[in-house]
């Protein structure tokens, strides 16, 4: 199965894909082929789960790349390693023995949410290069030990959202910054299912038990309690283990809307929702539409960001962004754009004084003032910028923003450069994320301040 948060093709532009051939075709930022022979670098995964297997293949497309080793808790998932890559790649259960590896450079962490902070915490201080799946952390708690052992450390660290590395987000980024959209006042991001899949049911082994799962190892620091396969394979529905729907998924957004605007992060967050369609025993809900206020910076004006994320949308599941400005709107998908650029608009002098308005109201007298009035003025137009009324742009088929993601990291481990989505970036779009959570729970407001990265009520 493909990734669905990131690499389903949606419909999203396919209606304007057909009726237009004036797309400009993307191309990739980076250059994966330049590594020689002596620039290997020795990966290992910790949690072999849906997102590691996928990781794991995308991270060995990046030229000089060798998986040595692998850990999970489940069995079955341990002897697929072995299948998929091969027996001379080792495989563990406790991850530590992992960190302990000398042979090790970098270790992808593709673990249920409650176990991020302590294994990257552990792989910096055993001095390996860390990719880190989102959200960086699962409580908002977590964040600033995260980013201090980070730079205690030195370590090479990235978390795997990879809106950050995408061409799409990037053409965004030098269009909003261009003017192409005027001043943004308003991003609209969504990312809806409709599907059991969508909403984490996922498929259980029928050889799940207390033998082929190592259940104690899982709960980690996560409250004691029997072994529970449906908790296991779908941890995603309990608070105990995971962020619930914007841990998982308002992430990705905000990883996006950061990226686009240079934002460091809102200061007011508000969300409400509820459990409305796949109620199976999960403590968390599945819908959820979050307000978040960012203030004016020297990056950007002020706007507001409204996410929503809808596991029973019936019209069929879509992910989408708008970028709102004052003189256009850019939609953006997956893997294209469009810019339509229409501005705010004033009346010319004959809909001011005959239109839909309240000159037709007036005495004779004062119609007549008003139009002599509007014959000595210049009339107002919409502003104008190098960028046209419609403007497309595609990715290259097949685009996956995941491999570029991992060029990234990968250049940095080999370079010892510093990562664009490091702690302090991963950090600031999960913390808001994690406090949507927190105002859904304690059904409040929240406040942030994006510079301190501290909750401020
Ligand atoms: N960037 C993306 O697009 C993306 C997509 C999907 C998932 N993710 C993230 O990846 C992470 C994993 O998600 P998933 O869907 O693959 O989950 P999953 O349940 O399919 O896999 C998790 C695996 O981790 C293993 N595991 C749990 N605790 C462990 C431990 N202490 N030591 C070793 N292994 C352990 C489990 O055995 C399981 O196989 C989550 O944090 C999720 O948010 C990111």
């Amino acid at each position: 199965m493909r990734d669905r948060e990131t690499n389903t093709r949606r419909d999203f532009f396919k209606s304007a894909a057909a009726a237009s051939t004036a797309f400009t075709l993307l191309s990739r930022n980076e250059d994966a082929t330049a590594a020689g022979p002596n620039d290997k670098v020795r990966i290992a995964t910790i949690g072999m789960g849906i997102i590691g297997f996928i990781d794991t293949d995308c991270a060995l497309k990046v030229p000089g790349v060798e998986l040595v080793a692998a850990a999970d808790l489940y069995e079955g998932r341990r002897k697929h390693v072995k299948e998929r890559y091969g027996d001379r790649v080792d495989t563990y259960v406790d991850y530590r023995e992992i960190l302990a590896r000398k042979d090790v450079d970098a270790v992808l962490l593709c673990v249920p949410d409650h176990w991020h902070s302590k294994m990257s915490i552990d792989a910096m201080k055993a001095g390996k290069a860390v990719y880190c799946e989102k959200p960086m952390v699962r409580t908002v708690e977590e964040g600033p030990e995260v980013i201090r052992v980070q730079q205690e450390t030195k370590a090479v660290f990235q978390v795997g959202s990879q809106y950050a590395s995408s061409i799409v987000f990037d053409k965004l980024k030098e269009m909003v910054a261009a003017g192409a959209i005027g001043k943004v006042n308003v991003v609209e991001a969504r990312f809806n299912r409709n599907s059991s899949l969508g909403a984490w049911q996922y498929t259980q082994p029928t050889d799940a038990s207390p033998e082929t799962v190592d259940w104690d190892r899982f709960l980690g620091s996560a409250p004691k309690r029997p072994f529970d396969a449906t908790r296991f394979f779908r941890w995603r529905n309990y608070q105990d283990y995971g962020t619930a729907v914007a841990g998982d998924l308002f992430v990705h957004l905000l990883t996006g809307v950061h990226h686009a605007t240079g934002s460091l992060g809102p200061n007011k967050v508000a969300a409400m929702g509820g459990l409305r369609y796949w109620d199976d025993g999960r403590d968390v809900y599945d819908v959820i539409l979050g307000l978040l206020d960012y203030p004016a910076t020297d990056a950007h004006p002020s706007f507001t960001l409204s996410l929503q994320c809808d596991f029973e949308d019936g019209g069929g599941d879509a992910t989408a962004f708008r970028f709102v400005g004052d003189e256009g709107v850019i939609s953006v998908g997956f893997d294209a754009l469009e810019l339509k650029r229409v501005g705010v608009t004033w009346p010319t002098p004959e809909q001011e004084l005959k239109g839909y308005n309240s000159v037709q109201t007036f005495s004779k007298a004062q119609q007549e003032a008003i139009a002599a009035k509007l014959a000595s003025e210049p009339t107002k137009a919409p502003k104008t910028s190098g960028y046209k009324g419609v403007e497309r742009y595609q990715a290259p088929a097949g685009y996956d923003a995941r491999y570029d993601h991992f060029v990234k990291f990968f250049r940095s481990v080999r370079e010892a450069q510093p990562v664009y989505e490091d702690a302090v970036f991963g950090y600031r779009a999960a913390a808001p994320a994690l406090l949507c959570n927190n105002s859904y729970f304690q059904g409040k407001m929240l406040g942030w301040d994006p510079i301190k990265m501290q909750v401020t009520s």
